[in-house]
């Protein structure tokens, strides 16, 4: 962590909770908490949840975000939804680009780059997730395919635009799978991300970029893993469903 970028720790619940499983969780983790000045926390639950958990949001530091967006502001696209829609919403955030989606709903380094760009012109920030399979680590393929991912998704920005993007760093072997990457393999990948921003940029975005770190991130585990130089926060499945949980990490100690 470096003290020029507000930590961010993000829940992605991915396709769980109902409405009322989802209130009575954020009622619990701001009661928790309490406010929160030196790091910012993100909701992401599903859609169906969004505007409830809108209204029952009231906790400083508590930001709100949205899973996936098509990138056409609207139109003939049955089933889906624009980021005008989630802005209104009352969202800051939208994940793009996660694993999952690229896997198993076909999303590739272009609809990933549509998205993005969409989100950002909505007035919104994406959390771009990027991030190998374990055969391409095991292939010595990691950077590159890390890189491609960045690039595809942010070549063609502006240093403007670039403004309150995050990159969420998320190696699929360890998503879901209680197999983390190290302390030092994520810093590794992601300080190659923060020296791709500044070539594809510049230092300034270099700088502020915040780089968050994906797979199996529990309370055992943040508090070394935020201790690293460029990992800038945390994006979190599993271990964001429960609220004592979630709350060791939002409480993450350095
Ligand atoms: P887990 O924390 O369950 O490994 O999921 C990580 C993830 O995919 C967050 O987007």
């Amino acid at each position: 962590m470096n003290p020029d970028r507000r930590p961010l720790i993000a829940a992605n619940w991915k396709m769980h909770k109902t409405l009322a499983e989802a209130i009575s969780f954020v009622e619990s983790i701001q009661r928790e908490t309490g406010p929160c000045s030196d790091r910012e926390v993100l909701i992401g639950p599903p859609f169906t949840a969004l505007k409830a958990i809108r209204d029952n949001l009231k906790q400083q530091g508590y930001s709100l975000g949205a899973q996936n967006c098509h990138w056409e502001e609207k139109g003939a696209y049955t089933g889906e939804i624009s980021p005008l829609m989630l802005k209104d919403l009352g969202c800051a955030y939208v994940i793009v680009g996660h694993s999952e989606r690229r896997q198993l709903f076909g999303e590739t380094d272009e609809t990933v780059r549509l998205k993005t760009a969409a989100v950002i012109k909505a007035g919104m920030a994406p959390v771009v997730c990027v991030g190998e399979v374990l055969g391409e680590r095991e292939g010595g393929k990691t950077f590159e395919v890390v890189g491609r991912q960045v690039e595809g998704a942010l070549g063609g920005l502006s240093a403007e635009q670039m403004d309150g993007v995050v990159i969420a760093y998320e190696p699929v072997w360890a998503i879901g799978t209680g197999r983390t990457a190290t302390p030092g393999q994520a810093q590794e990948v992601h300080a190659y991300i923060r020296a791709r921003i500044s070539s594809l940029f510049n230092k300034a975005v270099e700088k502020n970029v915040r780089i968050l770190y994906g797979g199996s991130v529990k309370p055992s585990n943040i508090d070394a893993l935020m201790a690293e130089p460029d990992i800038d926060g945390a994006l979190v499945g599993g271990a964001s469903l429960e609220v004592g949980s979630f709350k060791s990490l939002v409480q993450f100690n350095v």
